[in-house]
This record gives structure tokens, sequence and C-alpha cells, in this order.
């Protein structure tokens, strides 16, 4: 099965959220929403759940739009995948590289 479409199937996880923002909202508050999502993250972990977040569900937003009747003034961000991670899939052993500090921050005595 492609990977695609267990994205779309939240990776059989048995909970798939998905997230909106008031359109009211200013730009900055994609910061405040993206600790929101963290917190989430971190909860879950904290009680022995996994999660993966889906910037990939804001591509269907039409779709979620119509489905899920989310209201115009609302954006749909993400989607999030909530169970428990299977660490033998290869979705779960992808590990990504780490930017070295020194091409990330700059130090000032
Ligand atoms: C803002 C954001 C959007 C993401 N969107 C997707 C996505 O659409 N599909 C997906 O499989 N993973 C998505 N991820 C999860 C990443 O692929 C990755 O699993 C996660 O960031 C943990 O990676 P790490 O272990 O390398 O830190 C997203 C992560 C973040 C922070």
């Amino acid at each position: 099965m492609l990977n695609l479409e267990r994205q779309y199937r939240f990776f059989d996880a048995p909970v798939g959220i998905i997230f909106t923002m008031d359109r009211k909202l200013e730009r900055a508050n994609f910061i405040c929403y993206g600790c929101f999502l963290q917190n989430i993250m971190l909860a879950a972990k904290a009680r022995g759940l996994d999660t993966c977040p889906q910037q990939i569900w804001a591509l269907q937003h039409s779709m979620l739009r119509q489905t899920l009747d989310i209201p115009a003034d609302h954006m749909v961000i993400a989607g999030m995948s909530l169970g428990w991670a299977d660490p033998d899939l290869s979705e779960n052993r992808l590990e990504t590289p780490r930017s070295a500090l020194s091409e990330l921050v700059t130090f000032y005595d």
C-alpha cells in the first residue's frame, strides 16, 4: 500500500484529528497554533500514546470542509494520527538528518 494512502488512513491509528483555525486570528497566531499542536503531542506521549502531525491533510481542505461541515471562516491547518506507533513499520524507522548547532544558532558574547 502506498505511504500516501496510509497517510489518509491516519496510519491505521485509532484516532484521527483534524485541526482548524479561525480566520479571524492573525498570521502570528500560527506560532501559537504550533505550540498548541506540540502540547497535544507531549501530553499524548506523557500518557503512553504516540502521534504523527500531518500537514498533508490541509491539501484535502475542500473534501474535509464538505464531510465534516467545517465553516468557511475556519481554515484546515493539519491532521494528526493518535494511537500507538508500531516501531517495525518503515514510516516509523525514518531517520531525518539534524543540522549542526552552529548552522542554526549565532552566539554573541
Ligand atoms: C508541521 C509538521 C507537519 C508534518 N506533516 C507530516 C505529514 O503530512 N505526513 C507525515 O507523515 N508526517 C508529517 N510530519 C511528521 C514528520 O514527518 C516526522 O515524523 C516528525 O516531525 C518527527 O520526526 P523526527 O523524529 O525526525 O523529529 C509533520 C511534522 C511537522 C512538525
